[in-house]
């Protein structure tokens, strides 16, 4: 659904590009006062001052909206939630409080493997419904494109389940978010195959993979690069095999130990590496070189009480950043779009505006969509966030709670607060 709609009067605060911006360039805000912008059909057709006339009865097929003491900003981009899945996993926090650690839940059973049984148990309507529920949440903190992941099924049909309800909800006419699918089937090994990781690779080569590229139900491939779960080398070799079938590459990278999955991402010219809480200097550099954005997740550094990672030195460094929720059952129950930015500024150094660049345009390039979202200029989608206030400093300072007033989407008006 789109919509013709005239927002006046607003403060306008949105990066500027139509690539992602690196290093320096994330702090280069646009800010208009007294603003208009205008959207036709769901396309932004005009930013700039407001021009106060009816230009002759033209703006009588449009909506009209008094942003007066509001900011708008470009939507939020949320580039990496593992939103589709059955069941929840409140006991393993319980015991993670207690002291047992994310990775020793995952060996003895746990972990992403209960929830694998739970999403297996589940039909196509229950796993949507819960699926929808939290696209409502992620709209109301100013979230107007998601990226999900399949992961939770490790086998052709319960994979293939999870990509399908991904692109039913993307394909709903009244959606509030649109939503970008990524093959995820290297999340863990599956019980059916303990001990055999190779030849779980292999099926996933030969046996999921196609089907996924065959049908367009993804467009990402990615991988728990990770001790333990899949290996440098075996990574490599999936990503390699999905890279030839089409796929553009994303890593779950470095997130418990420092295995170097963020020099792979360079060296394959991934689009994203994720989490990067244990990346090295080398791989930092290398990163910047190749223009491989790196994706932040501090509510999961959080949730785990592990070490936030390096965002100032890779900004520094010259990296685009990025910043995601990594909504999921286990490692980060949270898709809390406020909380990140806090811990974004306070934890990882980044400056308010670099934070807004992160979860807008360079979380859209993060899901190669930088140019047609994540800023506020002619062409792209009429996809914002406004503010119950006028001073954009309230997103982190406002720690953990919501300032969006309403989200709209393609010139759709919703409004939260
Ligand atoms: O990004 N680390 C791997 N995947 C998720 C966690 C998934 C889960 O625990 O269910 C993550 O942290
Ligand atoms: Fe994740």
């Amino acid at each position: 659904m789109t919509e013709n709609l005239i927002i006046f009067n607003a403060r306008v605060v949105t990066p500027i590009g139509f690539t992602a911006r690196r290093g320096a360039e994330m702090s280069e805000l646009i800010i208009l006062d007294n603003a208009t912008v205008e959207v036709t059909d769901g396309i932004i057709t005009y930013v700039g001052a407001n021009r106060g006339e009816n230009r002759d009865g033209y703006y009588q097929h449009y909506w009209h909206y008094n942003a007066r003491g509001k900011c708008l900003l470009p939507g939020f981009v949320d580039s990496h939630t593992h939103f589709v899945f059955g069941g929840e996993r409140a006991e393993e926090f319980s015991w993670r409080l207690k002291g047992e650690s994310y990775m020793s839940i995952m060996e003895r059973g746990g972990g992403i493997v209960s929830t694998v049984k739970a999403t297996r148990a589940c039909n196509f309507i229950q796993l949507r419904s819960k699926a929808e529920g939290f696209l409502k949440q992620m709209s109301a903190m100013g979230v107007t494109t998601v990226e999900g992941k399949s992961g939770y099924g490790l086998d052709r049909e319960t994979e293939l389940l999870q990509l399908r309800v991904m692109r039913s909800l993307n394909n709903d006419e009244h959606k509030r978010v649109d939503v970008v699918s990524t093959f995820l089937g290297a999340h863990a090994v599956p019980e059916e195959y303990s001990g055999r990781t190779d030849d779980y690779v292999d099926y996933l080569i030969r046996e999921i993979i196609p089907v996924v590229a065959q049908n367009n139900l993804a467009e990402f491939c990615d991988v728990f690069c990770e001790q333990g779960v899949f290996s440098i080398e075996q990574s490599r070799r999936l990503l390699l095999a999905a890279k030839e079938m089409g796929f553009a590459l994303k890593l779950h990278a470095d997130e418990i130990v420092p295995l170097g999955g963020a020099g792979l991402a360079a060296e394959l010219s991934a689009v994203s590496a994720d989490h990067l809480l244990h990346a090295s200097d080398a791989d930092i550099r290398a990163m910047a070189d190749k223009g491989v954005v790196a994706t932040l997740l501090p509510l999961t550094a959080f949730a785990l009480k592990e070490p936030y990672a390096r965002g100032r030195e890779m900004i520094d460094a010259g990296c685009a950043v990025a910043l995601a929720t990594d909504l999921n059952p286990g490692s980060c129950f949270s898709g809390s779009i406020p909380l990140t930015f806090a811990l974004a500024c306070i934890y990882m150094k980044l400056s308010i505006e670099e934070a807004i660049t992160a979860l807008t345009l360079n979380g859209a390039a993060a899901l190669n969509r930088a140019d047609s979202i994540g800023s506020i200029e002619i062409g792209k989608k009429g996809d914002f966030v406004l503010l119950n206030t006028d001073n954009y400093h309230f997103l982190p300072y406002y720690i953990g709670m919501n300032c969006v007033n309403t989200t709209i989407k393609e010139g759709v008006i919703y409004p939260v607060l």
